[in-house]
């Protein structure tokens, strides 16, 4: 099994990333998603967080007003690079997603498609407080993250400490890799961002949930 970094393993599975859009048993619950997201984000500044190969930025632009989408790795902003946004405003950017210091722009909405998932739960409190430190009081976050569908998911191969849960996934040349994967109930998330946010608003589809709240 490949040890390495989770970032690291986001650049090796880059090319076949947008496979997992593919699913056949979550196609009607990706067409809701794609309904949902625009209204939330319509006429925003959208901080987009660990935005992979901009398969969201590519709904969220739909209604944004703009959109600055960042990532770690440089070989997924490639193939984000690489998709029609229309007429929107888009910028591409790496960026740590606890590092967001350097990410030029201001913003209302900051949005994290499948990466609430994969922060430590040790690391919350640090992701978040990066988080607050580029934007106003009163700024939403959206997050859209996985439910555990056996079947459809990866199984859980091993919890840590923390509760933290991790998985076996392979790419297609066959080389294996352990990923943290957390998938949090509502009332995990709710506590989990008690802390720095008010307003939790949660929809819970079969295989995804949505939320929002707003930044304190
Ligand atoms: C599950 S993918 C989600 C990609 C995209 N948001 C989507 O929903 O299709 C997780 C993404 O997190 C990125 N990533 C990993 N570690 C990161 C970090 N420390 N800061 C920012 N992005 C990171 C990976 O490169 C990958 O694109």
């Amino acid at each position: 099994m490949t040890v390495c970094s989770l970032a690291d393993y986001y650049a090796d599975r880059a090319a076949e990333y947008d496979e997992v859009y593919r699913k056949p048993e979550r196609q009607g619950d990706l067409v809701r998603l794609k309904e949902l997201l625009p209204p939330l984000v319509a006429g925003k500044r959208v901080l987009e967080i660990a935005a992979g190969t901009g398969y969201w930025t590519q709904v969220l632009a739909t209604a944004a007003a703009q959109i600055m989408a960042t990532d770690i790795n440089a070989e997924t902003i490639a193939i984000a690079a690489q998709r029609d946004y229309g007429p929107a405003s888009v910028a591409l950017r790496t960026a740590d997603a606890y590092d967001l210091s350097a990410v030029p722009g201001e913003f209302d909405l900051v949005f994290c498609g499948f990466w609430w998932s994969h922060i430590l739960r040790a690391d919350i409190p640090r992701f978040l407080g990066g988080v607050r430190s580029r934007t106003e009081r009163g700024t939403t976050l959206v997050l859209v993250d996985n439910r555990y569908v056996a079947g459809s998911n990866h199984p859980i191969s091993r919890t840590g400490p923390d509760g933290d849960t991790y998985q076996r996934r392979s790419l297609a040349d066959g080389r294996e890799y352990e990923v943290l994967k957390n998938f949090p109930s509502r009332e995990q998330l709710a506590a989990d961002l008690e802390p720095a946010a008010t307003d939790l608003a949660w929809t819970e589809l079969t295989y995804y949930w949505l939320a929002s709240c707003v930044l304190r």
